[in-house]
């Protein structure tokens, strides 16, 4: 059977609506933002895999100019009618032609690739988004690390599904969201940081930079394993120099 995307379902559109930048999320959103200020200039930014346009809305609190795109019509229907004077755009068939190459000084992807199934697929994706990218542009991808699928988190559950700890990169593994109702699992494509860097390699980026960001005991969320074990990983890409 092939894979389809979770997102597409008005239910799950509104329950990640309420989503918001605490709990597990709170260590991308807590980093990202000295992240980008120390790798990236200018202000032209889009977000792909917008979503209901949370990470939209966070790069634009950032002083960016950001257009968010998903192929989730009941995504992006939920960010235009939450922020209805922010740019949210359905893409089809995930074409970005209709946006200038070489003119872009920051693509992030916030969660989204987790959720795309195929090593060519993801490939044609990775070098789409770095045609966007004017010379000094980044690239900023943000994904679950293999092991937020192994274990319990502030924002997630994965211990109904213990064949994920079986998964290869590739394979589709399991996780429950507790910080919103929706307690239908979403379907994730495991890929390993290996897997990562031959894709970005093959798609004509390199890795400037990347991070696990771990939580710290001070702060003021229920941390089950997030101050021992980073359940993210933000890759920082830019064009990898031509020989
Ligand atoms: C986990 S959500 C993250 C949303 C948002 N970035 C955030 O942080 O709140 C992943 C999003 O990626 C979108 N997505 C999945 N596959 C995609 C694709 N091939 N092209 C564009 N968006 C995609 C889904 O529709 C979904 O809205």
């Amino acid at each position: 059977m092939a894979f389809s995307n979770c997102y597409e379902d008005a239910k799950r559109a509104a329950a990640y609506a309420q989503l918001e930048l605490g709990n597990t999320y709170y260590l991308v959103f807590r980093d990202l933002p000295e992240i980008i200020r120390g790798h990236v200039s200018g202000t032209k930014a889009i977000d792909f895999g917008c979503g209901t346009g949370r990470s939209t809305r966070f790069v634009r609190q950032l002083g960016f100019d950001t257009i968010g795109v998903d192929i989730a019509p009941e995504m992006v229907a939920k960010a235009k009618e939450l922020d209805p004077t922010g740019d949210y755009r359905l893409i089809k068939d995930d074409d970005l032609s209709g946006f200038e190459g070489g003119t872009f000084d920051l693509v992030v992807s916030l969660f989204t690739f987790d959720n795309i199934s195929g090593f060519l697929t993801k490939m044609r994706l990775f070098r789409d988004l770095g045609a966007l990218l004017n010379a000094s542009g980044k690239l900023v991808n943000v994904v679950s690390s293999p092991e937020i699928y192994t274990h319990e988190w502030a924002s997630f559950s994965t211990k109904d599904y213990p064949e994920n700890r079986k998964a290869r990169t590739g394979d589709v593994v399991r996780i429950v969201t507790t910080d919103f109702a929706d307690r239908r699992p979403a379907e994730d494509i495991l890929c390993t940081d290996e897997s990562y860097r031959e894709l970005y390699e093959r798609s004509g980026l390199e890795v400037v930079a990347s991070y696990r960001p771990l939580g710290k005991p001070e702060e003021p969320y229920p941390w089950v394993n997030e101050t021992t074990i980073a359940p993210w990983v933000i890759y920082v890409l830019g064009h990898k120099p031509a020989k």
